[in-house]
């Protein structure tokens, strides 16, 4: 049901380093991808896989991983991720970068959902700078990064649960590294 493999698929920021995800992991989920909607269906999105172990440890160290939980470090040494899609914008095709961000959240949903339904977990990261991701991993210059994926088999656990009553939607740990995350009520969100 996708329900469930919504549910299932959460963010996680910590993974069992012995399981791999390689080249032909991704590209199996680019190929679901590529068949998404598209505005104009003009198909802006260009992915640059990540799975060497030096490049991965270089995405690791270029991006910024759950800004709300301040002393904590993500991902844990030991514990990253095995791979990363790195999700770009061809300006050729859209001049904007951020004119492709509804095409990037239609495909990297549809990336997170196919890959928990593989027994894979993994997190969308925006907190990295596309200059540098571009330049470390040595991009064309008119391919531009907006979205990352982090993909792997993720050894944490993480649960929904429901906004406080002062509206809170900030996702927490509690004394047993569980992560939760509050997701507000249905009667919350549907526009009167
Ligand atoms: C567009 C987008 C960008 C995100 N960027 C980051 C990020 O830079 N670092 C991070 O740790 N999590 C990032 N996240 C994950 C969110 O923090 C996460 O979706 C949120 O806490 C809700 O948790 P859930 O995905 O388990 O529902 C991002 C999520 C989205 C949709």
């Amino acid at each position: 049901m996708i329900r469930d493999i919504v549910i299932e698929s959460r963010s996680y920021r910590s993974f069992d380093e012995t399981q791999k995800l390689g080249e032909e992991d991704l590209r199996t989920l680019i190929d679901t991808a590529r068949l998404c909607p598209s505005a104009v269906n003009r198909q802006p999105l260009k992915y640059r896989l990540v799975f060497e172990k030096d490049e991965v440890e270089t995405v690791v160290a270029n991006t910024a991983w759950a800004g709300m939980l301040k002393d904590m470090t993500f991902p844990p040494e030991g514990h990253h991720p095995a791979a990363f899609i790195v999700m770009c914008c061809d300006t050729k095709i859209c001049e904007d970068p951020n004119g492709c961000k509804v095409d990037v959240g239609i495909a990297a949903q549809t990336i997170m959902l196919q890959a928990a339904e593989a027994g894979f977990g993994g997190c969308m990261i925006g907190a990295f700078n596309p200059d540098t991701i571009g330049e470390k991993l040595r991009l064309p210059k008119k391919i531009v990064p907006v979205l990352i994926l982090a993909l792997g088999v993720p050894d944490e656990t993480v649960f929904i649960c429901n906004v406080d009553a002062n509206g809170n939607t900030m996702y927490f740990r509690d004394k047993a590294n569980l992560h939760f995350v509050p997701k507000r009520a249905l009667d919350d969100i549907i526009v009167e």
